[in-house]
């Protein structure tokens, strides 16, 4: 696996599991948790150890109890959680540290690698003033790296002006189709790494062929193609898959290079 360096100093691996379907009754968003790890730890053992949940998932539950049952240490995961930007959550002081601790509890882990408020809401001086809460996390050692997710330029500069702390990390949605490119390139520009989340969602028949034909090349499958192109421009993935096959491809993406030309094309559909 190789790493990024955030702007706090510490590493993250190029490639994590999203996670939002697993440890659910009938592998649906909204199932009921079932405390199954059997997906995590299939992702484990095909060399996974970057774990991206969210208190909306429900499940970082499940995530700690994977962790355990490796019998790997803790200190070899980075696992990533996220605050939901919804009043019950963020409205007072006791609410945020509440949901913070709701995290460690339930990860039952002394910390948090990467923690991310998951959606912005309109007001950005409240933003702000949660974002405050979470650095004490961090002055404490409780959190590690601190982030944002689905802002875009206006709300991810009202951050960095007004913060401590700088976000070191935003996860948007990037696709063929919906890339982000503008919100993409303008969090690079400013030391924030993102994130794409959804890597693999929304692929057409056309932009399948189109893929499949570049990774021929390679011996890389379409899927391989779409997130080597996310890593060659500093861009972290997290695709998600139940499959073991598939979650061991997604992660084979470090011996093979596109060309300037391929990536131009795949930028564009
Ligand atoms: N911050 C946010 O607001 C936000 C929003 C949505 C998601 N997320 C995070 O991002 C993660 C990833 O997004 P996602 O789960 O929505 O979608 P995704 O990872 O882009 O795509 C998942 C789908 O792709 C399939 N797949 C995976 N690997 C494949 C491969 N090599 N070849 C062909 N198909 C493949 C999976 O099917 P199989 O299982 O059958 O392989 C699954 O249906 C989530 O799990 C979650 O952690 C964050």
């Amino acid at each position: 696996m190789e790493f990024l360096t955030l702007n706090t100093g510490i590493q993250i691996p190029y490639v994590g599991s999203g996670t939002n379907t697993f440890g659910k009754v009938n592998q649906q968003y909204d199932g009921e948790i079932n405390d199954d790890t059997s997906e995590l730890m299939s992702a484990i053992g095909v060399g996974y150890r970057h774990f991206d949940t969210a208190i909306s998932y429900r499940n970082e539950r499940v995530v700690g109890l994977a962790i355990k049952q490796s019998e790997l240490p803790r200190e070899d995961f980075f696992i990533t959680s996220k605050i939901p930007g919804r009043p019950e959550f963020i409205s007072s002081e006791k609410a945020v540290i509440d949901a913070v601790e709701s995290t460690l509890t339930a990860l039952d882990s002394s910390y948090v690698d990467l923690y991310l408020i998951h959606h912005p809401w309109p007001n950005l001086e409240e933003m702000v003033l949660v974002w405050k809460i979470l650095e004490k996390f961090v002055d404490e050692g409780k959190i590690k790296a601190l982030g944002v997710s689905n802002f875009n330029e206006k709300q991810l500069m009202y951050l960095i002006d007004h913060s401590r702390i700088k976000p070191a990390v935003n996860q948007v949605e990037s696709n063929p189709g919906n890339w982000n490119h503008e919100i993409i390139e303008f969090s690079l520009k400013n030391q924030v790494i993102p994130e794409a989340w959804g890597p693999l969602k929304k692929v057409n028949e056309t932009t399948r062929a189109t893929l499949t034909e570049i990774g021929e090349k390679y011996d890389k499958s379409w899927a391989q193609v779409l997130l080597r192109y996310q890593i060659e421009r500093n861009v972290i993935v997290i695709p998600k898959s139940h499959n073991s096959k598939r979650q061991k491809e997604n992660l084979a993406l470090f011996d093979f290079s596109l060309s300037n030309e391929e990536r131009a094309t795949i930028g564009k559909l």
